[in-house]
């Protein structure tokens, strides 16, 4: 259901008066504490604007939706924990820092999630990455877990679930559960996604409370195919094969 109408606001640097600055179509708010969008910056919707037009061809999706997964990887490293560390630089002096504390994986719904897997490995080095698949079965609609390979120590680690498209939310649902039965704390995932609906952050939400969603963007509604609008259609085939 398409439900409020899509916030509009003014965008551009701020030493530009807003007379001058262009209006577009900003995220709309989600009312749950464990949902963090992305700052609507000009250039995150100037992304956004390239992987929506159905005229952006392959190459140019690929590049600009690694921009998107970079900006969500590194704002998802932000809600890990992190310890004191001071260091000595090369003058001799300290400085009071903090390092990150703890092990974490990714884990990937596949097969539009892979495509978020290099954004991963180019902010954590040598990250193991783990592997799940769900299917809808197209006569039930139901969710169907086919296939998962996950590090054997998941249970000790943060998890970062890569899915980029979060349209009814079922098939991150069936994931959370999945790591939930390997023994991994809701408290302790992270998901990672472009565009979210408010229907599936909603029903995610009630269920996941404590499960962090990082994402860019919520949307205005889903439509009868269950294909999120305005979205980006469908977002494996436009970055493997279109
Ligand atoms: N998956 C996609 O790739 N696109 C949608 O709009 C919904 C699910």
């Amino acid at each position: 259901g398409v439900s409020s109408p899509a916030p509009e606001k003014d965008l551009g640097p701020t030493y530009r008066p807003a007379a001058e600055k262009p209006t577009a179509t900003v995220s709309k708010e989600v009312p749950f504490e464990n949902v963090h969008i992305l700052p609507q910056t000009p250039q995150l919707i100037a992304l956004l604007t390239m992987i929506r037009d159905r005229n952006t061809e392959r190459g140019d999706f690929i590049f600009y939706s690694n921009r998107i997964i970079r900006l969500l990887v590194e704002e998802g490293l932000n809600h890990l924990p992190v310890v004191a560390h001071s260091v000595t630089t090369p003058v001799g002096k300290d400085y009071a820092g903090v390092k990150f504390q703890g092990k974490i994986c990714g884990v990937s719904i596949m097969r539009a999630g892979e495509s978020m897997e290099q954004g991963l490995r180019d902010c954590c080095r040598s990250v193991r990455i783990g592997k799940i698949l769900i299917q809808r079965n197209e006569s039930t609609c139901q969710p169907h877990l086919f296939y998962e390979k996950l590090p054997t120590d998941i249970a000790d680690r943060w998890v970062l679930l890569l899915d980029p498209m979060f349209a009814t939310g079922g098939s991150a649902m069936m994931a959370i559960e999945v790591l939930k039965a390997k023994g991994v704390p809701e408290d302790r995932i992270l998901f990672l996604n472009i565009i979210a609906s408010p229907e599936g952050v909603g029903n995610f939400s009630k269920k996941f409370p404590k499960v962090r969603v990082v994402t860019s963007f919520i949307d205005q509604g889903l439509n009868e195919k269950n294909y999120i609008v305005p979205g980006l259609g469908d977002f494996g085939d436009r970055f493997y094969t279109l």
